[in-house]
Formats: structure tokens, C-alpha cells, sequence
């Protein structure tokens, strides 16, 4: 008889294709999934029954800001608890390595920690402290054009200069020899806004040959999202690389309703060239304090301010009100800070999550003392909320859009569907069950119905919470090619 290490006997197997699901037995064994089968024969050190319970790969986090947070936080609970066994960091432009910084984080590089945060002048030395630290979740990397451009520019408020350029561009193709899925932007922070399409384009150029990705946060989310679109997926052309836009939303009252158009769009693009996007499934989004998006018809809750702490948790209309000034002269005074914004309809999101291009990715702020529900609720939304109750989707397609679909689009080979020789990770929850319990006023709550979670085939976390067993891995980019 064969030995393994663990045996889950019968699961209902979503094998994150977007199959449908088959009662069968996994045996698992040296950090991989060695035998799929009906009724294993096999002799095994840990026995699971899984009756009644869904086995999934365990979920993708495409769109994190954990570039510290799996350093300093290694237990890294906020996604473990969800199913989470993979987090992909450096989004929105803004990554950990490589860093040298003059001076303080400029924002929002500031979501990853104060100055002292920023210890990695390489992406190997990032990597390393990675190993060092052990967490729970395997880590995937993007390198951020905002990182990038505060190494080699005296300021940012003008686009590079050739020589700029050049030096961008070595540091990204050192991190991409190192393993780095691609580059991500941040278009729509003063940070990176004064880049031109040509700065993106000359930088965007080692992507091609070493198969990696595009990913931004784009230059607009609001009235002129279209020319935000256009401006990517044409980045992505000429580069011929992959785009994924970052949490896809129409932001901003005006601009409520446009979700068919948006999709239109990305539709469009995908008739010629590869591209997708992410989204979170919540009406609100969340970063630094932006004075641009006040709006006094929009909710803003404050969750940090470094020159106001006291007023952390209240509403910009509340503190105004209080100062007895505008909101717009109160956001002056209290930045820099954290903002929830209440500026996205609820339909228009349920139609960008429920498109076949969207994948599913958090954008939780770790660092953040009061952070948006996301951190901690997403994937458990998806599935409860969205899937279950409100029928988006199915359930396959749910958790494709969690775990194949984003493996096979970034690049990361042998994770994201249960087959032999995977790494072994694996979620197993409850349909009936799941849900998120994170709210806005009460955010940081584990998800109910996750039953276990293994993580490179060793059991992480249970219904009791972590086991305080870390097996993450780095992960470098693969050579799996992005189908449509
Ligand atoms: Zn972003
Ligand atoms: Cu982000």
C-alpha cells in the first residue's frame, strides 16, 4: 500500500477549473498533491473526512499591499483565515523592494509602513527577509513603478528622464531575473501621475521576453476611465504583455452606472490582446486621505491621520462639522491619513465581479489600525455573500476566479488547481456556512465556515484558528502563458 502524509476522504473537489464538483479522496504528501482518486487505497499519517465539506486550491490573493505585512505579521491571519494561501504584493505601484529611500515613503508608498519599513535595497534582500520570516502564505511579487521612480528621481512631479528611465529598468529586470511576476502602476497617485505613457512604455519593454505582467492601478477611476483603459491595454499592446487592471470600479458619484461601458471596454481589448482585471467585493474603497476625492456627498471615514490620531474611526463630515470648516479644508489638516470612501454602487460592483474577466483580489491595508472590511472579509464575501446568496455565480466559477484563473494568469505554475504534482494547497469550508464577519465598524473578525486550511501541505489553520505551523514559499513567476 501507498504512504502519504495526509488523506482527505471525501471531499467535494472543486478543482478550481471551473468544473464542476466530484466527490473524491486526496492524498497528499511531501508538500504536493500526490493521488486524486475515488477510494485511495493509502496509508496515511493524518486521516480528514471531508464529508459534506468543499475542497477548493487554496485562494489566490491577486491584489494585496502584504509586501511588510508577511515580514512583520508572519502568522498572517487577515488572509490565512479566509483561505487564503497565496498573496501576491507590490500593487498599485507601491512595493517593498527594490527601495532606497531619501527620506520619508512618498505617498501612497506610506501603506506599507514608515521609513524604517523600507529595508530592502534589492529584491533578493527582500526575498531573503522573506525566507527569514517563514509566514503562512506563499508570496508572489510585483515590483512597483512608484518604488521604482522614487529611487531614481530627485522628485516626482515630472515624467523621468531617459537616463531615469534606464536605471528603472535595471532594477526591474534584476527583480524579474529574480523570480518578480511584472511591474504594477499606480497612475492615479501624484506619486506616479506625471509619468507619461512613454515613461511606462520604455520601462514596460523587459516584460515581453520574461513573460510577466502589467498590472495598474490606472490614471483614473472616475470620469475619464475610458482614457484611463485605453492608456493601459495600449501599454499592454506595445509591450505585448498582459494587463491586468487593478480593482476595476467606477468611483465617484458622476460616474455611477458606467460599469457596462467599463466592461465594454476591457471586452474589447480582450479580442486582441490579453487582459483581465480584479475587484473587491464591497461598495466602498479605501487609501491615503486623497483631497481630490472629497465630496460632500460621499461618506469618507477617516481610519488614521499622523497630525490627528484622536479623530481616527469618525466621518469627515463629523470632524468638520466639529472644526466648524469645509471637508475639504479638514481632509487639508488631517493628512497625511487613511480614508474609507463610500464612493462605488453596489451595481455597478456586483457586475464587474460577476464578468468572466474579473479576478478576485482583496487590496486589504494591513498596516492600517482601522482598515476596510476587505482585509479580512473578501474571499469569504465572494463565496457567501455574492456566490450563495445572491447567485452572481457558481460556485466553480467562484473559486476559479480565487485560485486557476489567477495562477494561470500571473504566472504562478503548479498552484491555483487540485491536480497531481500541485503544491498542496487546499482549503476546505463549509457552502452552507461561509461568510464574511468583518464589517466597517467592526473589521477585523475571522470568516466563518473555513474548516482547514494547508498551505504547502501542512495544516496552518482549523475552525480553532492558526495551528502555528508557517510553510509559505516564495514564488517565482512561472512560464504558464495567460489564455483569454
Ligand atoms: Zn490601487
Ligand atoms: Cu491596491
Amino acid at each position: 500500500m501507498m504512504t502519504c502524509d495526509t488523506l482527505i476522504r471525501n471531499a467535494r473537489v472543486l478543482d478550481g477549473s471551473g468544473a464542476e464538483a466530484d466527490i473524491l479522496d486526496i492524498a497528499l504528501r511531501d508538500g504536493h498533491i500526490d493521488q486524486i482518486g475515488p477510494s485511495l487505497d493509502c496509508r496515511a499519517s493524518k486521516l480528514v473526512d471531508a464529508s459534506g465539506l468543499v475542497l477548493a486550491p487554496g485562494f489566490i490573493d491577486v491584489h494585496t499591499h502584504d509586501d511588510t505585512a508577511v515580514i512583520r505579521t508572519p502568522a498572517m491571519l487577515p488572509k490565512l483565515s479566509q483561505g487564503v494561501t497565496t498573496v501576491i504584493v507590490g500593487n498599485c505601484g507601491i512595493s517593498a523592494s527594490p527601495v532606497r529611500l531619501r527620506g520619508e515613503p512618498p505617498d501612497p508608498m506610506n501603506l506599507l509602513g514608515d521609513a524604517d519599513a523600507f529595508c530592502y535595497p534589492t529584491f533578493a534582500a527582500y526575498l531573503d527577509a522573506v525566507r527569514v520570516a517563514r509566514p503562512a502564505v506563499n508570496v508572489a511579487a510585483l515590483i512597483g513603478h512608484t518604488a521604482l521612480r522614487n529611487n531614481h528621481m530627485d522628485s516626482l512631479d515630472r515624467t523621468a528622464s531617459g537616463a531615469e528611465i534606464e536605471a528603472m529598468r535595471d532594477q526591474l529586470q534584476e527583480a524579474l531575473d529574480g523570480g518578480a511576476l511584472g511591474l504594477s502602476s499606480g497612475l492615479a497617485y501624484l506619486s506616479a501621475n506625471a509619468a507619461s505613457t512613454g515613461e511606462m512604455l520604455a520601462l514596460a519593454q523587459p516584460l515581453a521576453a520574461a513573460h510577466a505582467v502589467y498590472a495598474t492601478h490606472m490614471r483614473c477611476e472616475t470620469e475619464e476611465i475610458l482614457d484611463a483603459m485605453h492608456e493601459a491595454f495600449e501599454i499592454g499592446r506595445m509591450s505585448r504583455v498582459p494587463v491586468v487592471v487593478s480593482h476595476l470600479k467606477c468611483a465617484g458619484i458622476a460616474n455611477w452606472g458606467r460599469s457596462g461601458e467599463v466592461l465594454h471596454a476591457l471586452e474589447h481589448a480582450q479580442q486582441t490582446q490579453p487582459a483581465g482585471c480584479d475587484c473587491y467585493p464591497y461598495a466602498a474603497g479605501s487609501s491615503t486621505l486623497d483631497l481630490r476625492q472629497v465630496d460632500e456627498r460621499v461618506q469618507i471615514t477617516i481610519t488614521w491621520s499622523i497630525p490627528h490620531p484622536e479623530v481616527a474611526g469618525q466621518s469627515l463630515a463629523q470632524i468638520a462639522s466639529a472644526w466648524n470648516v469645509s471637508q475639504l479644508d479638514a481632509a487639508k489638516r488631517l493628512r497625511p491619513a487613511g480614508a474609507i470612501y463610500h464612493s462605488i454602487s453596489e451595481e455597478d460592483m456586483r457586475r464587474i465581479l460577476r464578468h468572466p474577466a474579473t479576478m478576485i483580489g482583496s487590496d486589504g491595508l494591513p498596516n492600517d489600525p482601522r482598515p476596510h472590511p476587505r482585509l479580512w472579509g473578501t474571499f469569504p464575501r465572494v463565496l457567501g455573500r455574492y456566490c450563495r446568496e445572491e447567485k452572481l455565480f457558481s460556485l466553480p466559477v467562484a473559486v476559479h476566479k480565487m485560485t486557476g484563473m489567477p495562477a494561470q494568469r500571473f504566472g504562478l505554475a503548479g498552484r491555483g488547481l487540485i491536480r497531481k504534482g500541485f503544491g498542496a494547497d487546499l482549503v476546505l469550508f463549509d457552502p452552507e456556512n461561509i461568510a464574511d464577519t468583518a464589517t466597517f465598524t467592526c473589521p477585523v473578525s475571522a470568516a466563518k465556515g473555513i474548516v482547514a486550511v494547508w498551505v504547502n501541505g501542512v495544516l496552518s489553520y482549523t475552525a480553532d484558528g492558526a495551528t502555528g505551523n508557517r510553510a509559505g514559499q516564495f514564488l517565482p513567476r512561472g512560464t504558464t502563458a495567460w489564455i483569454q
